[in-house]
C-alpha cells in the first residue's frame, strides 16, 4: 500500500483553449495532455494516482492511466470531477486509499512536469510535516494598474509564481478542505487559509500551465523536439550553474536571389543556398545556444522537414531558440560568433550585423568577428562560409 496518492485534476472544460474535446484529452501528439502529464506522474515515487475525470469521460481517463501506468495500472483510481476545480480535488480526495499519510494535487494542464518535482515536493512535506509547492521566481517587473495607469511597482524578489504538485499532509489537506467555505486559487490557499504553513521547492520551467492556444503550441513544440535530457534541468533552483555550448555551419555559395548573412541582407553579393536562407552566421549561434542548454541541434529542433521554416531568416532561428531556452528556464549571456569568408567584407556593418541578431534574441549581447583564411580553404577560394559560435546561457 503506497503512502502517497497523487490527485491528478483533469475534469476541467478547458474554456481558454477552445478546443472541441475537455482541455485534459487534446492531443500534444499521438498521445493526450492527461496521457503525458501522467507518465511524470508515474515516473515519480510510487503512489496511488486519482485520476478526476470530466463527468463521462472516466472511460477515457482509465484507458490513458493504465497506458502511463504499465505493469503499476492497480495504482490507478478514476473519479468524477465537479464544476470547479476546488471540487474535482475534493472528489479525488475521498478516492484516495485509506492507509495514504501525504497527498499531492497536480493540474493534468501542465502536462510536462517532470518527475523530479513530485519528488522535490514530495521529500520537502516529509521534512517540513506539513505542506510544499513548487514555485519560479517571477521574471518580469510587475506593477500594479488601474484604469489603464500605473499605481505602482510591486517588489519582484517577494514574489514567486506557484505551481503544481502541491503536496500535504493528508489529515492536514482533508482538514482543511472540509471547512473551506469558498473558492480559492490553488490547494495552497485552501490550506493557508485553515491556519497551516506552506514551504517552497524550486518549480520547473517545464511545468507551465496549458491554458490558452498558444500555450498548447508551446508545448507541441517541445513534445516533438527531442525529449528534454534530465539532467541539465534537474532543478529550476538558482544553484543551476552557467552552461557553454559551440556550435558552427558552413554554407556554399549558389542560392538564389540576395545573400543572407548574419541576419542582414546583401545587395549584390551571391547568395549561399540552403533550406532556409543558408545564414551561416545565425545557424551556428543557434546551435551553441541549443548545445549550451543540452536541447539538441538546429537539424533536430528545426530541421528540413518543416515547411515553414524554407526561407526563415535569422530572426525566426534565433527567435525560436531564444523562446526555447526560456521555456528550459535558460536566459542567454552571450553569444560570440566569428565568420570565415572572403566575401562580403563585414566591417562597414558588423556593428548593424551585431544589432540585428542581438535584437533577434531579445537583446542578449552578440559579438561578431569576421576573417578571411588567407586563401586557404573553401572560404579562401570563394566556395563558402563558415561560422564558429560560442553562447553562454544562466539560469533564467
Ligand atoms: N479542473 C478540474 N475541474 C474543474 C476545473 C478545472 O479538474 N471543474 C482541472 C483542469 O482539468 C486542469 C486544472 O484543474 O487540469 C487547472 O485548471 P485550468 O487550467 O483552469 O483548466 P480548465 O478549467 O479546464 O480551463 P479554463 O479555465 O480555461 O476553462
Ligand atoms: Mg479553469
Amino acid at each position: 500500500m503506497p503512502r502517497v496518492a497523487v490527485v491528478v485534476v483533469a475534469a476541467g472544460s478547458g474554456t481558454r483553449l477552445g478546443a472541441s474535446s475537455p482541455k485534459a484529452f487534446v492531443g500534444l501528439d499521438e498521445h493526450t495532455i492527461l496521457r503525458h502529464c501522467l507518465r511524470g506522474v508515474f515516473g515519480a515515487p510510487e503512489a496511488q494516482v486519482v485520476v478526476v475525470a470530466p463527468p463521462g469521460f472516466e472511460g477515457e481517463a482509465r484507458t490513458d492511466a493504465e497506458e502511463a501506468a504499465g505493469p503499476r495500472r492497480e495504482l490507478v483510481t478514476i473519479a468524477t470531477g465537479a464544476d470547479t476545480r476546488q471540487g474535482s480535488v475534493a472528489a479525488g480526495l475521498a478516492a484516495v486509499w485509506p492507509d495514504v499519510e501525504l497527498v499531492l494535487v497536480h493540474d493534468a494542464a501542465r502536462a510536462l512536469t517532470p518527475p523530479e518535482v513530485f519528488a522535490r515536493v514530495i521529500d520537502a512535506v516529509e521534512r517540513t510535516g506539513w505542506g510544499a509547492i513548487p514555485v519560479l521566481p517571477v521574471v518580469d517587473t510587475i506593477k500594479r494598474v488601474a484604469g489603464g495607469e500605473i499605481l505602482g511597482v510591486v517588489d519582484r524578489s517577494e514574489l514567486a509564481a506557484a505551481q503544481t504538485p502541491q503536496g500535504f499532509r493528508r489529515d492536514i489537506l482533508d482538514g482543511a478542505y472540509r471547512i473551506a467555505d469558498r473558492e480559492y486559487t490553488d490547494d495552497a490557499a485552501v490550506v493557508a487559509a485553515a491556519g497551516h504553513q506552506v514551504a517552497t521547492v524550486a518549480g520547473d520551467a517545464r511545468s507551465f500551465k496549458i491554458t490558452t492556444p498558444a500555450d498548447l503550441e508551446r508545448a507541441r513544440g517541445l513534445v516533438a523536439g527531442h525529449p528534454v535530457p534530465a539532467v541539465p534541468f534537474a532543478s529550476a533552483s538558482a544553484a543551476r550553474a552557467p552552461r557553454v555550448g559551440v556550435g558552427t555551419d558552413v554554407h556554399a555559395f549558389g542560392g538564389e536571389g540576395p545573400l543572407r548573412l548574419a541576419g542582414l541582407e546583401w545587395p549584390g553579393e551571391p547568395a549561399l543556398s540552403g533550406h532556409s536562407d543558408g545564414d551561416a552566421v545565425a545557424h551556428a549561434m543557434v546551435d551553441a545556444l541549443l548545445s549550451a542548454a543540452g536541447l539538441g541541434d538546429i537539424g533536430g529542433r528545426f530541421g528540413t522537414s518543416r515547411p515553414e521554416l524554407a526561407g526563415a531568416h535569422a530572426d525566426v532561428f534565433l527567435a525560436r531558440t531564444r523562446a526555447l531556452l526560456s521555456d528550459a528556464g535558460w536566459a542567454i549571456g552571450n553569444v560570440a560568433v566569428q565568420v570565415q569568408t572572403t566575401r562580403p567584407r563585414f566591417a562597414a556593418r558588423r556593428a548593424e550585423a551585431e544589432a540585428a541578431l542581438s535584437a533577434a534574441l531579445g537583446g542578449a549581447s552578440v559579438s561578431l568577428s569576421a576573417t578571411t583564411t588567407d586563401g586557404l580553404g573553401f572560404p579562401g577560394r570563394g566556395e563558402g562560409v563558415a561560422a564558429f559560435a560560442v553562447a553562454l546561457i544562466l539560469p533564467a
